[in-house]
């Protein structure tokens, strides 16, 4: 039976797909002051969308409000209700960081201030389609923090999305989403029955078949969800210059680039389009993720070591009978920063670019933390023990990556690591009626 969910509690910013193409800013403040703290929350939340409100409703401008554990504390939640929070949250991902492979230049020593200190209480996301319509909204959510002694802005990081939806290694990103049971948005994959909402937002069964933890009381807990968010620096030039030393050709860098990433710069998936980029597939929403990778168990396709095969292996690993995909699936909203990398240039301009990787979903654990760690860090699960990620793993220069191929497969060596870990923090979006709860609005 499909859960009715209630939408207009919901952040619109945790199920509706963003305006493409789009400006944002990232905000994290401090609060200092409880009741400074509350009234911030209580300006914000008239500017906060719900879920039931239409994209293009209010010039197609969000405004996202989410809360690290320090900064619901600082709001003056007591301990009872503070321990109701799921471990690796009241953690933070600071704590989290030798676990998911932060470590060396990606370690917490070296994040960018405040990521991972504590002090970031409160994070806001506010995009627009445009610099006009995000300007409009920028000014209204500083209304919100102006003039409240208490609360200080100590991190903002702009961000953007191209029209073409490219990020910064040239492909286009954020095509394979889960669809959500409930949520009104139509699947992208027809090979995939959509996930149950409990595995997005709280206070609804997921797909254990029974509602996930949820933070209590109720009205705190229910239609929030878990935010995960990491600024995370591309090496462009590094990774530019890595395929062009081991391909023979133009071609063939492109070809190896694919293989790294398991699709085409288009978005067109290996899976579909196993010798050549097809950019009408890469563009067409209703083909571009609809497939499995049954047919190519063997990854002759599609590497099994590919970022977006390992990210989401699909049905590659029903086979075996262990693993059930369906418990680790996310809903991102990456978003770029920092100026891209002309085409053709392979020196590095010293300027710093990348993704605000941005994951939604009710376990932190066994979604995020699960597949950065067993899937993106770790190879055991393909029978590749040694390799990471080629793409985001924590490589070192020494890992391998194999592209499986008739009659000997290619293996590139010495991959260096091409995404540095800059922070990140994890957060919980609360439900609008939590949010007034949390502003003292209700009771
Ligand atoms: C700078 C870092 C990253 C870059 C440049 C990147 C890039 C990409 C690209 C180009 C795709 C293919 C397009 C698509 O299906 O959306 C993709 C897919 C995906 N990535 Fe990443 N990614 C990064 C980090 C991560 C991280 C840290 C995670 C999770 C912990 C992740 C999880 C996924 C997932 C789940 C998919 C979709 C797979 C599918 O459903 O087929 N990515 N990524």
């Amino acid at each position: 039976m499909t859960v009715a969910l209630e939408l207009d509690d919901i952040q619109r910013g945790a199920l509706q797909a963003r305006p493409s193409p789009y400006v944002g800013t990232y905000l994290l403040l401090r609060i200092d002051d409880r009741d400074a703290g509350r009234r911030l929350v209580e300006r914000l939340v008239p500017h906060v969308a719900s879920a039931a409100s239409p994209l293009d409703s209010r010039d197609g401008a969000s405004l996202s409000v989410a809360f690290t554990y320090q900064g619901l504390r600082a709001l003056g939640l007591p301990p009872d209700v503070l321990e109701s929070f799921a471990p690796e949250f009241i953690q933070g991902m600071a704590a989290r960081a030798g676990y998911l492979g932060d470590t060396g230049a990606s370690g917490p020593e070296h994040w960018e201030k405040p990521l991972g200190t504590g002090e970031a209480h409160v994070a806001l996301a506010v995009l627009a389609p445009d610099e006009e319509r995000l300007d409009d909204l920028r000014q209204r959510a500083r209304r919100a923090h102006e003039q409240l002694p208490g609360v200080d802005v100590l991190w903002r990081q702009d961000c953007y999305q191209l029209p073409n939806e490219r990020t910064s290694f040239g492909f286009k990103d954020g095509i394979g989403q889960p669809a959500v049971e409930g949520s009104g948005v139509p699947p992208s994959n027809p090979h995939e029955a959509p996930i149950k909402a409990g595995e997005f937002v709280l206070g609804y069964p997921d797909e254990t078949g029974f509602p996930p933890p949820m933070p209590s009381p109720e009205i705190l807990g229910r239609n929030g969800t878990y935010m995960v968010f990491r600024k995370l620096q591309t090496r462009v030039a590094e990774y530019r210059q890595y395929l062009r030393a081991k391909a023979k050709t133009r071609e063939e860098e492109v070809l190896l680039g694919a293989k790294i990433v398991g699709r085409w710069p288009s978005g067109a998936p290996l899976a579909l389009a196993a010798d050549e980029d097809d950019p009408e597939l890469g563009a067409d929403a209703a083909r571009n993720n609809a497939f499995t990778y049954a047919d190519d168990l063997r990854g002759f396709k599609c590497p099994a070591g590919a970022h977006a095969r390992r990210a989401n292996p699909r049905d590659a690993l029903d086979h075996e009978g262990m693993v059930d995909v369906r418990l680790h699936r996310m809903i991102r909203r990456g978003t770029s920063y920092g100026p891209m990398l002309p085409a053709g240039v392979l020196e590095d301009d010293g300027a710093e670019r990348g993704i605000v990787f941005v994951f939604i979903g009710t376990h932190i654990d066994r979604q995020f933390e699960f597949v950065k760690t067993q899937w993106l860090n770790d190879g055991i699960f393909i029978g590749a023990p040694d390799e990471r990620d080629p793409l985001t793993g924590p490589n070192h220069g020494w890992e391998a990556f194999t592209i499986p191929r008739r009659p000997i497969r290619r293996r590139l060596q010495e991959l260096p690591p091409f995404v540095i870990t800059r922070g990140g923090e994890y957060c919980f979006a609360p439900g609008l009626r939590a949010l007034r709860w949390l502003g003292g609005m209700e009771a």
